[in-house]
């Protein structure tokens, strides 16, 4: 049985929490490959509200295995802080899994990330302080520790653990003028993650490969958005991962042939969390009222998310970088009693006409969008779970919203909860 990939088509929070929950009832596993606790995924369900940073968005569901990839950055004291969080809601956790090849995040990549932060003042990134990106560049710079290092009985872990912080602790104290950490602390602490882990760590490649040899249904679920991705996002306003279609295989160790599936989660208007270009972002009052109609504020960090019209130049690119086979349109029941609604179908800048997403983020700041209107819907279209209860309007932005972005809706999500769903097409066969 093969794979199918669910990803965010855009700046991150499209919804794949709920879109995964949804369809892990159909699964027999779903694996994070990429990113850390800087995501935020909600699940509603008649089990309750979860919002889950680092456990796969399918574990309400007591026969699907949850996997961490090796993609992942996983802070360890989450991780058990969050399946503690579950088992207390009602949750089983002994089907999760994580990878021994995952790098940690250490209590140095946290205050780096901070540090780094700072430093950059008015050119922050408004990164979610959890470390990733300096858990990445450890990761790419050979000076990572992984999951399986700290099961490591040999003597190793305590030298490099020390080498590491000696490293860091220049960089803290030298560069930033910050508080150096303590070599022995952080060497205990990982002692202690280790016996914690321990019966969770396997070569989870493996097992995701004999899963799919086995004719199992595997989920993947992306983390962020292909907006934010490392390579094929706005540089530098990114995360430090590839939470696109190539993320996927990476950061699991599996052959791409396998996917039979690519999904991509847009919300039915844009939303942005941190610094840089959004091209349809709303200012002033507009911004403000969509934001708390459809209280747009982080899970991860609570900040206010940035809101605006759909972006369809954007999406189109987004669709090239993946690949989808499908659509999924979230959150359309936010633009229910709307006079009318708009969506990009070009940029500007002066008089010239951008065609594509540039990979300028300075000519991606200058572009003025260019919108075309729609009529909006009176009758609302949220917790609708067939298509032809959907006001003719609605049905019509979701038509001129697929051949924009030249990929078919196949769910729509017209509420938060699992069942407020519309099934178009079958995604997985
Ligand atoms: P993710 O990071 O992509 O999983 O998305 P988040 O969970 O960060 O943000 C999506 C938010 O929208 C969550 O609060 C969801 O519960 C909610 N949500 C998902 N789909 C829908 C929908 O169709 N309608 C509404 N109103 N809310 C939705
Ligand atoms: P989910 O999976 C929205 C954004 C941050 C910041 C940039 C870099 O819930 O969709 P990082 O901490 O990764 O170095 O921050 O990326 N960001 C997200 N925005 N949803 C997310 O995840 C995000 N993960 C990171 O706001 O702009
Ligand atoms: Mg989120």
């Amino acid at each position: 049985m093969p794979a199918y990939a669910v990803i965010g088509g855009q700046w991150g929070d499209e919804g794949k929490g709920k879109v995964i929950d949804y369809l892990a009832g159909e699964s027999d596993c779903v694996v994070r490959y990429a990113g850390g606790n800087n995501a935020g995924h909600t699940v509603v369900n008649e089990r309750g509200e979860f919002q889950l940073h680092l456990v796969p968005s399918g574990i309400c569901w007591p026969g699907v295995t949850g996997i961490i990839g090796n993609g992942v950055v996983v802070n360890p004291d989450v991780l058990l802080g969050e399946m503690a969080g579950l088992q207390q809601q009602g949750i089983d956790t002994d089907r999760l899994f994580v990878s021994d090849r995952a790098h940690v995040i250490m209590p140095y990549h946290i205050l780096l990330d901070e540090l780094q932060e700072k430093a950059r003042g008015s050119g922050a990134i408004g990164t979610t302080g959890q470390g990733i990106g300096p858990a990445y560049v450890d990761k790419a710079s050979r000076d990572g520790i992984r999951v399986g290092d700290l099961l490591d009985t040999s003597e190793q872990l305590p030298d490099r653990v020390q080498a590491a912080v000696e490293m860091k602790n220049r960089v803290i104290t030298g560069v930033y003028g910050g508080e150096p950490v303590d070599a022995d602390e952080i060497l205990a602490r990982c002692h202690a993650w280790a016996e914690q882990l321990r019966p969770l760590v396997r070569p989870t490649e493996q097992m995701v490969q004999d899963l799919l040899e086995q004719d199992k249904r595997v989920l993947l679920e992306g983390a962020q958005g292909t907006l934010l991705d490392v390579d094929h996002g706005s540089y530098p306003y990114v995360t430090s991962s590839s939470p696109s279609i190539g993320g996927a295989i990476t950061g699991l160790g599996i052959n791409p042939q396998s996917i039979k599936g690519v999904l991509g989660v847009f919300k039915a208007y844009s939303t942005r969390v941190g610094g840089g270009p959004m091209p349809t972002e709303m200012h002033g009052r507009a911004g403000e009222d969509l934001r708390e109609k459809a209280h747009e504020y982080g899970t991860t960090t609570g900040r206010a998310r940035r809101v605006g019209w759909f972006d369809a130049v954007a999406a189109r690119y987004s669709h090239q970088i993946n690949g989808f086979t499908g659509m999924v349109l979230t959150r359309l029941d936010i633009l229910d009693g709307m006079d009318d609604v708009k969506i990009c179908v070009g940029y500007r800048v002066g008089d010239r006409e951008v065609e594509r997403f540039p990979a300028n983020t300075a000519l991606l700041e200058e572009c003025e969008p260019v919108y075309e209107g729609l009529p909006g819907w009176k009758e609302p279209t949220a917790s609708a779970t067939r298509a032809d209860q959907l006001p003719a309007n609605a049905l019509a932005y979701v038509r001129r919203i697929e051949e924009l972005v030249g990929c078919e809706a196949q769910i729509i999500s017209t509420g938060p909860s699992r069942e407020e769903t519309i099934a178009i097409n079958r995604v997985m066969h």
